[in-house]
């Protein structure tokens, strides 16, 4: 029944009125819009969709065809005092799919972002194949395998996030299709199982050890934390004749990824064709742009003051013998012999981090 929201949002005009905008729109700016002739209902959609603002629970009721207090059984809608507000989630349109997010924040536990959007461009699978989505967060790759005709699997480590996928599912009618399970990566799935199309989106900023980095984000000291557990559980998930992608942020010394060596040596030991192709290149030494965004990231991820996160990052860089980060996406198959390649698309140059 839950998918009757994706009706009701859409009646009042919010699916067209948000999938006009490519990246998140000013909040000052919205709240000036909706003041404007919107007509009350697409004014009260945007509060409760996109701004997080209460609304009242009758316009809440309206607004979701009746699901109101099913929302808030779920633990989306907060009620208080009459007026339903989300917790901080989002509702997007995207591909698509309605889906239920957070804001675009690596700390925040329900993520969608930049990264998401690259890997859902990237997705193929057929009729009928099996797919599997780790690190599925709001489950909306997995939903995007499922739409296209996947029988999918999504796993996640935050009972949360596996709540909001399946509800999300259900707002677009393909919950038959995808089955959501909590688990800790490889560990969410059963004993032999094989897939046709692995994906997965990980935790993939580095982070400074010891940092308070919730999950999302976390990709250890060389941003590959995640993304080497992953490379290595895929000889045993990943059909015969199955491919995988995921895609992650690694240290470069403006020539070439850190990474690579291991990278080379996890192709060999796995018997697996590795391809990465590089997005972009950032300069991360300090002043620049990307070190001045690591740097906030960090302050507001762990403990420390100015000074200890700048002597920090110095020494991160230094540890990885760091200059640059890179943006990357692994496609990989099974081989007899494995091999490591690599496509660098940055002198495109483009402003973007996944797309050119
Ligand atoms: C960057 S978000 C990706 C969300 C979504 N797949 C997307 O593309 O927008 C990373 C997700 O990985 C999950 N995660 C982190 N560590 C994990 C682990 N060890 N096993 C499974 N999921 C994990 C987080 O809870 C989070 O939902």
């Amino acid at each position: 029944m839950l998918h009757t929201l994706r009706a009701a949002v859409d009646r009042c005009g919010y699916l067209d009125l948000i999938s006009a905008f490519t990246t998140d729109p000013d909040p000052g700016k919205m709240r000036d819009f909706i003041d404007t002739e919107v007509g009350p209902d697409l004014a009260d959609a945007v509060r409760l969709f996109h701004l997080a603002d209460p609304v009242s629970s009758e316009a809440a009721d309206r607004l979701t065809g009746g699901l109101c207090s099913q929302l808030t059984q779920a633990g989306l809608f907060q009620l208080n005092d009459g007026q339903v507000r989300t917790k901080n989630l989002k509702l997007r349109f995207v591909d698509g799919l309605v889906f239920f997010t957070g804001a675009p924040s690596a700390r925040f536990p329900l993520y969608f972002g930049d990264d998401s959007l690259g890997l859902l461009r990237r997705q193929r699978i057929r009729q009928g194949e099996r797919g599997l989505d780790l690190c599925t967060g709001t489950g909306v790759q997995a939903l995007k395998l499922a739409l296209a005709g996947g029988v999918v699997t999504g796993v996640d480590i935050n009972p949360f996030a596996i709540q909001v996928a399946r509800l999300n599912a259900e707002f677009n009618g393909v919950s038959a299709k995808v089955e959501f399970r909590r688990g800790d990566l490889w560990a969410g799935l059963k004993d032999g199982e094989r897939f046709d199309w692995i994906c997965a989106n990980p935790p993939m900023v580095p982070a400074l050890p010891g940092g308070l980095y919730p999950l999302v984000g976390d990709g250890g000291d060389d941003g590959l934390e995640i993304t080497w557990r992953f490379l290595a559980g895929l000889p045993g998930a990943l059909a015969e004749n199955g491919q995988a992608i995921t895609l992650g942020v690694a240290w470069s010394d403006g020539v070439l990824p850190q990474c690579l060596d291991r990278m080379r040596i996890v192709a060999d030991e796995q018997d697996l064709n590795i391809r990465m192709t590089i997005t972009r290149t950032l300069d991360a030494r300090p002043g620049s742009g990307w070190y001045e965004a690591l740097k906030q990231t960090y302050l507001g991820a762990t403990a420390m003051d100015e000074a200890q996160v700048t002597q920090a990052l110095g020494e991160q860089l230094d540890r990885n013998q760091a200059t640059h980060s890179v943006m990357y996406f692994l496609n990989v198959t099974r081989a007899s012999r494995g091999s490591l390649t690599l496509a660098d698309l940055s002198p495109f140059r483009s402003q973007r981090l996944w797309d050119i």
